[in-house]
């Protein structure tokens, strides 16, 4: 009988001391939609937005000017203080730890809308040592405000260093709610040689061996995002967290941000940052399971109803492990479903 989920990020949050952490929420979050909120225009499009997105995120960090920094956040607490978000889940991004803004984010927000705010994306993440000075701050907050659900953390996960210890900042916290490549920061970080934000490169890929004939070489881009997109699932999966892709710059190339996000979802992610309002249908579109894939993976489990055994379907051998496989995708359909 097959009893474990094959994916545990429903996992108990409670580790160590007893503090009050719930399971993290099986809710869907397949696109993060960024505003920023210290323009008005903006904020006043946040009550309809958050009705089609299933997270939307105030943004205080990079593409925020210097000198819009306080009303950012300011803004940011005027809209929580007068939006009912239903369902829809309330994020940040916080100015980075050693920034001048940093702290009056965390302390200013948390006095304000810690009873709202779901989570806080906490950017250039290096190690385990950000995930705790969060934390602990997070905590202290929490109980001087009587704020009862915890605010969890979701890292960027965008410097060398924090690849090096991504498996430690996964593992940093029972508040942490998941990572999120951001390739740009990530590409200066590494002394990429690149301007783009996500996606592929003209150059980077291999060229096909010579042919006797003489015919033209073929030349196969490649993505370069996927030894950090695998590394980054498998540090989160492993530690019951969601893995999540970031930004895709090009607005004009609907395409090639279907692409990329089309990859970070076959290699497990659970979503990818909205940036522009025409992303987010390609996120709803990729991040949901492919309806005939649905239907397949649905007779999977119906040939195989406890779980184990071989059957053939189509010609194709199906097992227990094809049984969890299929499994990921229909318990994924019935939350798009709900
Ligand atoms: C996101 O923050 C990135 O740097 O790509
Ligand atoms: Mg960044």
């Amino acid at each position: 009988m097959q009893t474990k989920t094959p994916r545990n990020f429903f996992k108990a949050l409670a580790v160590g001391a007893p503090k009050p952490y719930q399971e993290l929420p099986t809710r869907l979050e397949r696109m993060i939609h960024f505003f920023p909120p210290q323009i008005e225009k903006m904020r006043n499009k946040v009550p309809e937005m958050a009705k089609n997105v299933d997270v939307i995120l105030g943004n205080l960090e990079d593409a925020i000017p210097a000198d819009s920094k306080e009303a950012a956040r300011a803004g940011l607490i005027e809209v929580a203080q007068s939006t009912d978000f239903g369902s829809t889940g309330l994020w940040v991004r916080i100015n980075c730890l050693n920034s001048p803004w940093g702290l009056e984010d965390i302390t200013e927000l948390m006095n304000a809308i810690g009873d709202k705010l779901d989570v806080i994306m906490l950017p250039k993440v290096d190690g385990a040592w950000d995930v705790h000075y969060l934390d602990q701050l997070l905590a202290q907050l929490e109980a001087r405000n009587n704020i009862k659900k915890p605010v969890l953390i979701h890292a960027i996960l965008e410097t060398a260093e924090g690849v090096k210890n991504v498996e430690d900042i996964a593992a940093a916290s029972p508040r942490m709610h998941g990572m999120s490549l951001g390739p740009a920061d990530l590409a200066a970080s590494r002394g990429m040689k690149t301007t783009r934000v996500g996606g592929g490169h003209p150059f980077y890929g291999m060229l096909a061996d010579p042919t006797a004939d003489g015919a033209d070489r073929a030349f196969f881009q490649q993505d370069p995002w996927h030894y950090t997109i695998a590394k980054m699932v498998d540090a989160c999966m492993a530690n019951g967290i969601k893995p999540f892709y970031g930004p895709f710059g090009d607005f004009s190339d609907n395409d090639a941000c279907r692409a990329q996000f089309r990859n970070a979802f076959l290699l497990g992610c659970m979503g990818a940052w909205s940036l522009h309002p025409k992303q987010i249908e390609i996120a709803k579109e990729v991040f949901s399971p492919d309806p005939e894939e649905v239907v397949f993976a649905k007779r999977i489990l119906e040939a195989m109803p406890d779980g184990t055994g071989a059957v053939m379907i189509d010609g194709k051998m199906q097992d227990d492990a094809t049984w969890k496989q299929a499994k990921v995708i229909v318990d994924l359909a019935k939350l798009v479903d709900e």
